[in-house]
């Protein structure tokens, strides 16, 4: 069993756990996910790692409640515990893997929407631990919905929030905001990471497109399982098909068919959606 060690709520629907997990903490880095089940019954909920603390044991999950089983998940409190907490799983953030000196010289910039400040997180914390300061946008519905400003405040070079209804710091769009620091501040990126809702992430890649900005996304939000099996995370890359759950969750943002996912996670909010799909496969 995988106990909680805290259990709070960030906003509506959104909560964070600590839990004591570990071997996932030794072993997994930014930009990966774990899947857990509450009991023997439970369904499998691919959740992305937020933070971890290898010596304490501790793995931060952070998720939002869209459907039975998270709505159950966001009951449990400190001191109740998983049957399973299986990971990690997915493959790293890209940068893990890169060079230190090389990414020095670069300039990242991240967009974050809603939930997707959870996975943004850890990536910027790894880079502020290697001494990158990347600039980071998180954007949100309003200011109740905001997360982790203050965790990001911490290791971002520089935090631009910005609400849609401007709610706080200002109107608009994480859109809006990249396309301000590019053309009106004389911001130069070499590379964009962006992570939230499809939606959020089809228009980062079409401004990005246009600023000629190499862009990654994460893919998680069209996970069901998270492992392989279920179809629900299959994608169009390219010319290729991926599973994001398998082959992600970062893919080429300028790659992937934004439209057909969208369609995609639309069916799976349905029995007779998914029925549907799996006939198609
Ligand atoms: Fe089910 Fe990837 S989430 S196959």
């Amino acid at each position: 069993m995988y106990k909680i060690q805290k259990a709070e709520k960030l906003a509506d629907k959104i909560y964070l756990m600590d839990v004591e997990a570990p071997r996932v903490a030794r072993h997994c880095q930014p930009g990966q996910f774990i899947i857990v089940k509450m009991d023997e019954k439970g369904e499998r909920i691919p959740l992305t790692i937020c933070d971890f603390d290898r010596e304490k044991g501790i793995v931060t999950i952070v998720f939002q409640t869209v459907g039975a089983s998270t709505e159950k998940m966001a009951h449990l409190k400190a001191g109740d515990a998983f049957e399973d907490f299986v990971g990690p799983l997915g493959c790293p953030s890209e940068l893990i893997g890169e060079d230190i000196e090389e990414l020095k010289k670069k300039k990242l910039v991240f967009v974050a929407g809603g939930v997707g400040t959870a996975p943004v997180y850890p990536q910027v914390k790894w880079l502020h631990e290697h001494g990158i300061d990347a600039d980071v946008i998180v954007g949100a519905k309003n200011k109740d919905l905001l997360i982790l400003e203050k965790e990001m405040e911490a290791v971002a070079g520089n935090l631009y929030i910005t609400t849609d209804d401007g709610s706080y710091v200002r109107k608009g769009m994480g859109t809006d905001v990249l396309k301000d620091l590019v053309n009106n501040q004389g911001k130069k990126y070499d590379r964009c990471i962006a992570i939230g809702p499809l939606i959020m992430m089809k228009f980062v890649c079409l401004l990005t497109k246009e600023l000629g900005i190499p862009t990654i996304v994460s893919m998680n939000p069209i996970m069901v399982d998270g492992t392989g099996m279920c179809g629900a995370c299959r994608l169009q890359v390219g010319d290729e098909i991926k599973f994001a759950c398998v082959d992600g969750p970062e893919f080429d943002g300028h790659l992937v068919d934004f439209d057909q996912a969208m369609k995609r996670q639309q069916m799976y909010k349905t029995e007779e959606g998914r029925a549907m799909l799996k006939l198609q496969e």
